[in-house]
C-alpha cells in the first residue's frame, strides 16, 4: 500500500486575472495585434478543444493515438520500471492512459495544464482508473519557468516528459527551442521526452484541420473574446469576428486570427482599442516540422533522438528524445 492518496492536493501556479489583462491590453496595443494561444483554454475553451479533437477534419489526435498505440512498448522498454511521466498540457488526459497501461509498475505522474477544472476533473478521471498511481496535478503556464514540486522521493525509475498533440508546434521556432532547453534541465540529465509534431502537407488538408465545416474551431477561437468579455469587463461584440485559419507555406505554419468584419471600438475598461475593417487579431501558429528539421532543433537544444515514429500516411510524426548526458 502507498502511504499516500492518489490525488494529491493541487500545485496551482496558475497566472492570476490581472495577468491576463496585462497580456491582452498589450498584446491588442501592438502591431500587428496578437494574443497567445494558451488563453484559449479557459473552462469552456478546454472542453471546445476535446470537441475538436473528435472532428473528422482534425486529424492529428487518432493519427498520434495510432502512433503511440503502436509504440507504446517501445516507450515503456526505454523508460523501465518505477518511471516518473511529466505532461506538458495535460488536457482531457487521454493519451497518457496508453503511456500508462504500457508501463511497469510507473511510480507517479505529475499533469500540467493551465485549466484548473480540467485538470482536475481528469486527474480524478484518471486515478479511478490507476488507483494505485500518485498524481500530482500542477496548474500552471509552462511557458514561463515555474519549480516542479519534488519528485525524487517518489520516483526510482527514470523522468520521462511527455508533450503530445503537436503543442510544441504553437511555439515559434526561437521559443521552441528555449522551451526544449528549460525543458533538458528541467527533467535532468538521461530522461526521456516523448513529442508530438505534426508534418508539413497539403494546404487543403491543414486548412480544413483549423476551420472544420461543424465550426468547432470557429467557436473555440472565439470564446478568446467571450472571455475576456467575462474576466476582464470588456465590449466584442462576437457577432463581428469572424475565425480565419491561414496557410503560410514559407513559415511552415498554420496561423488563427479573429479578423474584425467593420471598423469599431472596443472597450477594456479603462482602454479603448480601436479595430480597421478586415484587421485581425493574431492568435495561434501551428508549425509543422519534417522529421529531420525537429531533430536538428532537438540536437542543438540538448537531445539525443533515440527513435521517432510516423503513421503510414505520414501524417504525424512521434519523436523520443533523450537529455543528453
Ligand atoms: N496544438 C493544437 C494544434 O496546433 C492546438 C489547436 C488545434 C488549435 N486546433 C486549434 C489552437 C484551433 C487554436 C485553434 O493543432
Amino acid at each position: 500500500m502507498k502511504a499516500i492518496q492518489a490525488v494529491q492536493r493541487i500545485h496551482d501556479l496558475a497566472p492570476g486575472v490581472e495577468a491576463f489583462h496585462e497580456a491582452v491590453i498589450a498584446g491588442l496595443s501592438a502591431v500587428p495585434k496578437t494574443l497567445s494561444c494558451k488563453f484559449l483554454y479557459d473552462a469552456t475553451g478546454s472542453r471546445l478543444f476535446d470537441r475538436i479533437c473528435t472532428l473528422p477534419a482534425y486529424y492529428p489526435t487518432r493519427t498520434e493515438w495510432g502512433i503511440l498505440r503502436a509504440h507504446a512498448r517501445d516507450i515503456a522498454a526505454a523508460a523501465g520500471p518505477a518511471a516518473g511521466l511529466i505532461e506538458f498540457g495535460s488536457g482531457a488526459g487521454h493519451k497518457i492512459r496508453l503511456l500508462l497501461a504500457a508501463l511497469r509498475d510507473p511510480a507517479l505522474y505529475i499533469p500540467i495544464d493551465i485549466s484548473r477544472t480540467h485538470l482536475l476533473a481528469s486527474a480524478q478521471t484518471l486515478s479511478a482508473a490507476f488507483p494505485q498511481l500518485p498524481i500530482v496535478p500542477v496548474c500552471a503556464d509552462y511557458t514561463q519557468s515555474f519549480v516542479l514540486p519534488d519528485m525524487r522521493n517518489y520516483c526510482p525509475g527514470r523522468l520521462v516528459g511527455f508533450f503530445p498533440g503537436s503543442t510544441i508546434g504553437n511555439f515559434t521556432p526561437e521559443e521552441m527551442n528555449e522551451f526544449l532547453r528549460r525543458t533538458a534541465q528541467l527533467l535532468g540529465e538521461g530522461a526521456l521526452f516523448i513529442v508530438g509534431v505534426d508534418l508539413p502537407k497539403a494546404k487543403a488538408v491543414l486548412e480544413a484541420a483549423y476551420d472544420d465545416p461543424q465550426g468547432v474551431t470557429a467557436a473555440f477561437n472565439l470564446n478568446l473574446l467571450r472571455r475576456i468579455n467575462r474576466e476582464l469587463k470588456a465590449d466584442f461584440d462576437l457577432a463581428t469576428f469572424r475565425h480565419e485559419a491561414r496557410w503560410d507555406a514559407a513559415a511552415g505554419r498554420i496561423e488563427m486570427h479573429l479578423t474584425s468584419q467593420i471598423e469599431q471600438m472596443v472597450s477594456i475598461a479603462p482602454h479603448r482599442i480601436h479595430f480597421r475593417r478586415g484587421e485581425t487579431i493574431h492568435t495561434e501558429n501551428s508549425h509543422k516540422y519534417d522529421l529531420e528539421t525537429f531533430m536538428n532543433h532537438a540536437e542543438a537544444t540538448g537531445y539525443k533522438s533515440l527513435a521517432s515514429w510516423t503513421d503510414t500516411q505520414r501524417l504525424f510524426a512521434l519523436h523520443m528524445l533523450e537529455v543528453k548526458r
